[in-house]
This record gives structure tokens, sequence and C-alpha cells, in this order.
């Protein structure tokens, strides 16, 4: 069987289609659908054969049950035992909405759409195409998220297809949905709400509606023995194929952890995917990155997750990266989703960079337009176990100014270049505990030490003394090519033995 896909939009509804939806959902078929949250897949939800199917279709384990989606708040009552005041006042607020309610369930509805439980699952989405469909089907529309259990929920009608589009009758297609993640679940069957899956409707914004909320303690204690009381966030759910690790810490500590990590997998050929917000994506040099949106509008973080997981899978990635995110307000669902698409794998980015003193090198000569640019250029060529910042400065650069073109020359015939390089000046902002300055004389060193007396000026060796070595490196200014041939060859000796002065530090020998 191959799904029709209808294309429709809430404002210009298809109502010829959604009537035929109506219809395969009656006869106990299954229709896809949109809904604010992510796609849905229906079937009806009083009919326990629909629900098989569903489980069927996902390959879904049967314990894990569905939630009854209806569209006029009177469809509630039939369906549950009660409904208690808290209940009523969110369902007042927030309905029709990304919010999901457990209750009692009344005899109305199949063992099978609750997993065998006493409880129900039951929301009332806003999206205009998912009501009218759940009007046509008769009222009750049993909908897990459209996806092949344990892929990432899907947000465009595509996600649908890929997973389902051989499984299902009908596909509607209304676009991109507007929130990315799945309904804030809330249960009503004990004394105090408890929140079983966070959402777009955060703990902060219930809180403020009905007074006392918890947060599930399975959810909480990802790894403790406290299982979560919603089946479904047991299971490593929301998963790409790649393995996913997040890295934690202050921003700027995730940032050089992961630049670290994408360093290392990419030097064992290993594909790394980024997941990277617009305020840090053009630091990272290697592996695969993808921008999820700004750190200031977590609802488009929130709409891009599921997409980007996806994305990665089909490039063949085998390791994901991603930054972590503050746990508030949505905050909270985004890192929720992500922590299970991580199978809960978490790293402190302190644990990566702390051994590392130094992450970045500033080579300091007189004008940056010779021996410093060639030390740096000569720097980057080297096998490095972590991945540095390079830069060369100059203590005496009123303009910018091209490489020396003898020593572009030599450069060229070591197959390197510098070619479109404009010389720059040391500045004070160099000096801090994070960088090494190598100065390719004393004369520099000492410059720098009487000019900027600073508490950082630790950091600032010639680049000689740093390796251990004595003789100075000769400065080949005027002089025939030879003499810069013999300068890169004795600067080259010096790199390599920073080279591995460096990297004896990143293995912990520092
Ligand atoms: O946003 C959404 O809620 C989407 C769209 C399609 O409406 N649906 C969705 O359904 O996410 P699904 O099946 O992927 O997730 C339902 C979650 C599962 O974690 C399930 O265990 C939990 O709700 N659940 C359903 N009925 C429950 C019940 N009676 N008690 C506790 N948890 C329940
Ligand atoms: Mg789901």
């Amino acid at each position: 069987m191959k799904a029709e896909v209808v294309s429709m939009t809430a404002d210009n509804l298809d109502m010829e289609a959604i009537r035929r939806g109506g219809d395969i959902l009656k006869q106990g078929g299954l229709v896809a659908f949109p809904t604010e949250t992510v796609y849905g897949l229906g079937g009806d939800a009083l009919n326990p054969q629909a629900s098989m199917k569903i489980y069927a279709a996902k390959g879904r384990p049967s314990d894990n049950p569905l939630i009854v989606h209806i569209a006029e708040f009177d469809k509630l009552a039939p369906i549950v035992a009660e409904v208690p005041e808290k209940a009523k006042i969110l369902a007042e607020k927030y309905w029709p909405g990304p919010l999901t309610m457990i209750l009692p369930k009344s005899d109305l509805v199949p063992q099978e759409t609750t997993g065998g439980l006493d409880s129900v699952a039951v929301r009332f989405p806003s999206d205009r195409i998912a009501q009218e469909l759940i009007k046509a089907a008769g009222g009750y529309v049993a909908a897990p998220s459209a996806n092949t259990s344990g892929r990432p929920s899907p947000t465009t009608a595509q996600h649908v297809e890929e997973d389902l589009g051989e499984a299902i009758e009908m596909i509607i297609d209304g676009g991109q949905v507007g929130i990315g993640l799945e309904s804030t679940i809330v249960d009503f069957t004990e004394d105090v709400p408890v929140v079983l899956r966070p959402g777009y409707i955060s703990l902060e914004m219930l809180q403020e509606t009905l007074g006392d909320v918890r947060m599930d303690k399975g959810l909480i204690a990802a790894d403790s023995k406290v299982r979560p009381k919603a089946p479904g966030m047991k299971y490593r759910h929301y998963a790409p194929k790649a393995k996913l690790t997040i890295v934690e810490g202050s921003l700027k500590e995730e940032v050089f952890a992961i630049r670290q990590l994408a360093y290392e997998k990419s030097r064992q050929g290993v594909q790394v995917g980024i997941i990277g917000t617009n305020e840090t994506v053009e630091f990272y040099t290697h592996g695969l990155v993808k921008n999820i949106g700004s750190r200031e509008n977590e609802k488009t973080i929130a709409r891009n997750l599921y997409r980007i997981l996806r994305e990665f899978d089909e490039e063949d990635v085998s390791e994901i990266y991603s930054e972590s995110f503050a746990i508030q307000g949505i905050g909270n669902a985004i890192m929720n989703r992500l922590e299970k698409a991580a199978g809960h794998c978490r790293i402190p980015a302190s644990v990566l960079t702390k051994e590392q003193k130094y992450r970045k090198i500033v080579f300091v000569s007189n004008t940056d337009t010779c021996r410093g640019p060639v030390a740096a250029e000569i720097f980057r060529h080297q096998s490095l176990d972590q991945e540095y910042w390079i830069e060369s400065k100059g203590m005496v650069v009123l303009f910018p100014e091209p490489v020396n073109q003898k020593a572009e020359a030599i450069l060229k015939s070591n197959q390197m270049t510098l070619e479109g390089y404009t010389s720059r000046p040391f500045t004070e902002k160099n000096l801090n505990p994070e960088t090494l300055i190598l100065t390719m004389a004393q004369a520099q060193k000492e410059k720098i030490l009487s000019e900027y007396p600073s508490e950082y000026t630790d950091n600032v060796y010639t680049l000689t003394e740093f390796t251990g070595e004595t003789e100075e490196i000769p400065d080949p200014y005027g002089q025939p090519l030879t003499a810069y041939g013999e300068c890169y060859e004795k600067i080259t000796l010096l790199i390599e033995k920073l080279a591995e002065i460096l990297n004896s530090f990143t293995k912990g020998g520092q």
C-alpha cells in the first residue's frame, strides 16, 4: 500500500479530502495528519483493531498507550470517568492547544488504546486540519506521533512519508508544524498534577495557572531507578542513527570542548555532526555543522530539533555533538528530547578542557610579514592532538601588509602559502590565560613584558626558549632567498618540537 498524499492549508481546507480521510478512519484505516506539535498517525480511538494497526505500523510496543484526540469540548465527558476541577481549569486555559491530560478512563475507551491502563490521555489540538479530520472521523482519533518507533517525531509530511509512506492509507500534508515538539502531558490521576512529558506549555505556565504542579521524578532522575510514569518516556525515543552526545558547561566551554571532540574524531576519519546555534556556529571548523537557531529564540530551536536529527541521519554522520540549553520554559522540553535522543549521554565540557591550558597560539614578530606568519603556517600543518586557534601578530604594524615575497616563495616550494594574508598588530587582548605567546626573538618578548604589565605575561616566551633551544631564529630580512630558506628550516625544527610539547600536554603530561 502506498499512502495517498493530499495537501492543504488551515486557511484553505480541502473538505472533500478530509471527508475521505474521515471515512478511512471510520472503516478502521490509518491517516497521518498535521497538528500544531508534530504529525500524528491517526486511527479510530474507539476501535481496538485500529489501535492495533497503529502499533503495527509504527513498530511500537503495545504497552505504550495512545493519546485520544478530540475536537469539541463535549466529547471529553463520554471517554473519562471524571474531570477533576484543576483539569477543567487547564482545559479552559490551554485547549485547544499543545496540552495532553491523563484522566481516569470510561468503558468507552478500549484497553488496546490505553495500553491496558485505566487512564486515558486526551488532547484537543488547535490545528484546524486536525480538528476537521477528527470531526469527520466521528470525534475520537488515537494518534501517536507519525514516525517509526525510535525515530525523531515528524515535523513535515515528508518525514511521515519516509517512515510510514508504505504502511498507511493517507497522509495529509499541511506544511511544517508550528511547535515541533510533542504536547505537554499532565497527569491528573494523583492529588497533585504531574508533568509526565515537558512541552511547549511549560512547568512555569502550569504552576501559574494551577499552583502546585510537579515534574515526574522519573524524568528528572534519568538514570535512577525511578521509572517515568508515561510508558513512552522510558524508551530511547526520538533517536537519530548516529551516537549523540550532549556537551554541558558554560557556552564558551561547550564550544571549546565540541571543537576538540570534532577535531579528534575527524582526524580518526569519523564523520562528525555538530548542533550549534547562531551564536556559535562560526567557531566550529571541523564536522558537519547545523545551526539550530538563535539562543534568543527557543521556539525556533524547538521547531528545528527533529528536522536536524533527521538530516544527520541522511548525511551518514556517525557522531553528533550538541551544545546544551537552559532548562526552563520550553528549554526544558528541548533538553528532555535531546537527552532522550542521546540516550542520556552527556559529558561535562570541563572534563575535556581542563587539561588544555593553551587554546590559542600567537606567533609574534616585528612586522608580522615574515617569520611570525611563516611559523603560524608551519604550525597549522603539524599533527596536533588538540585544535588551536593559530594566529600571528606584529609589534610594529601600522597598516596591513602582505607577507614578504621571498618568505612566500619558500612556503610555496614547501606546499604552503600565506596568499591573501595581511599583517596585524599585537594588542593587549592577546594576553590572556589561555593564549600562548611565542615571539620570534628576545626583543619582542621584552617589548611585550615592558609595554603590557599584565598578570598574563606568564604565557609569553620566545619560540626558542619554549622549545628548550638556545640558538635564536635568524632574521633574513634584506638577504638573498637562501637566507629565507635557512630561516624556514630553523623555524620548522622549532615548530615540530613545539607540536611535540603541546601534544604531550593534551595527553595529560602537564
Ligand atoms: O503532541 C502530541 O502529543 C503528538 C501529536 C500527534 O498529538 N502525539 C504524541 O503521541 O506525541 P505519542 O504516542 O508519540 O506519545 C504519547 C505519550 C507516550 O509517552 C505515552 O506513554 C503517554 O503519552 N501516555 C499516553 N497515555 C497515557 C496514560 N494513560 N498514562 C500515562 N502516559 C500516557
Ligand atoms: Mg512519539
